[in-house]
């Protein structure tokens, strides 16, 4: 088949990383090969303390992952996706090969739009529920990528998490290692490429409620906020675990985050209790017989903030020259 046109493939990649990532690390690269792109994990990039298992890189990947097969379904391509397709290469996250042609559904192109406008909101949502319709689209759009979303409202964890959150904070809190890492990636001046600038955190909360956002999230300059009683928390799960359930994980939380922004909702994520191992572990048992819980959405209506910046494309892809084509 013909190549796209090169602004289709431009387009792909500046989607590709507007994902979401631990830290805003973006752990990512991309290697363009004719009408393939493989999504590499970048180890340099990775969160050593908080994700010595590169869990939370494998979701931004699996986001990632999504966000060029979402765009490049919006220009009416077929894509196939093979995820980890290598034992003896673990950090190829997936490859995505072009196969034809087939008309966008109104849903993709709507996906494809919110790509650009969805992001992290460590602000307070408004008092306002999320309509069982909207939660119904939000589940969908999970087991479409083969992931589950379980609303901890309706299965009584609710509290049992929302304290998993705390403890994980405090341990956070009293461990050098985990501030350190924290402290490098945070607090970056707005046109930072990476990391999470002052722009994009929360005001401290004027008292505790039932769920913490990250400390190191809070911006003590500004006047204490009152926020929300009790968030609508989503856990997004898949039935197996690993790296491969993970990066499974990560397209299918990345759909529902999508669904969310065209949803007119707001999102900002939860993920203390999975980095401290005794908390994860809890975590894990509390699930049993439903899946491997791999995120925490705190989901609600707010209003927009800004986004956040990203690395140049041309600083994260390359391209191969395919063998059987003479390159230039
Ligand atoms: C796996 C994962 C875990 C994350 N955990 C947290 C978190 O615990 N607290 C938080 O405020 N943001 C968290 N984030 C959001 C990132 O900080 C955010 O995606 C990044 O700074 C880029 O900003 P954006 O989402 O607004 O584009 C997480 C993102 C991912 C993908």
């Amino acid at each position: 088949m013909s190549r796209p046109l090169p602004t289709v493939f431009d387009q792909a990649f500046a989607a590709a990383v507007r994902a979401p990532s631990p830290h805003n690390t973006q752990p990512w690269r991309f290697v363009a090969e004719g009408d393939v792109i493989e999504v590499w994990l970048d180890r340099e990039r990775v969160l050593s303390v908080a994700d010595p298992h590169r869990r939370e890189a494998r979701l931004a990947c699996g986001a990632a992952a999504f966000n060029l097969v979402i765009s490049l379904r919006s220009h009416d391509l077929a894509v196939v996706v093979r995820t980890l397709p290598e034992q003896a290469e673990p950090d190829l996250v997936a490859v995505i090969r072009l196969d034809g042609n087939q008309k966008a559904t109104q849903a993709e192109r709507r996906l494809a739009e919110a790509v650009f406008r969805r992001h992290t909101n460590r602000r307070p949502f408004l008092d306002k529920e999320v309509p069982p319709g909207v939660r119904a689209a939000l589940k969908s759009a999970a087991l479409a990528e083969g992931g589950q979303v379980e609303y901890l409202d309706a299965s009584g964890r609710y509290t049992t998490v929302a304290s998993l959150v705390r403890q994980a904070e405090v341990m956070q809190e009293d461990d050098l290692a985990f501030q350190t890492e924290t402290a490098f990636w945070t607090r970056r001046p707005p046109e930072s490429p990476d990391g999470v600038p002052k722009t994009a955190v929360g005001p401290p909360p004027d008292h505790h409620g039932v769920v913490t956002l990250r400390a190191s999230h809070e911006d003590a300059d500004l006047p204490p906020r009152e926020y929300e009683q009790q968030p609508l928390l989503a856990a997004v799960l898949t039935r197996d675990r690993g790296p491969y359930a993970e990066v499974r994980a990560g397209m299918a939380m990345q759909r529902v985050l999508l669904t969310a922004t065209a949803e007119g909702l707001a999102a900002s994520f939860l993920s203390q209790p999975f980095e401290t191992p005794r908390t994860r572990e809890t975590l894990d048992r509390l699930f049993t017989g439903v899946g491997q819980p791999h995120t925490l959405l705190r989901i609600g209506y707010g209003y927009p903030t800004r986004l956040t910046a990203r690395r140049a494309v041309a600083d994260v892809l390359t391209h191969r020259a395919r063998p059987d084509v003479p390159a230039g």
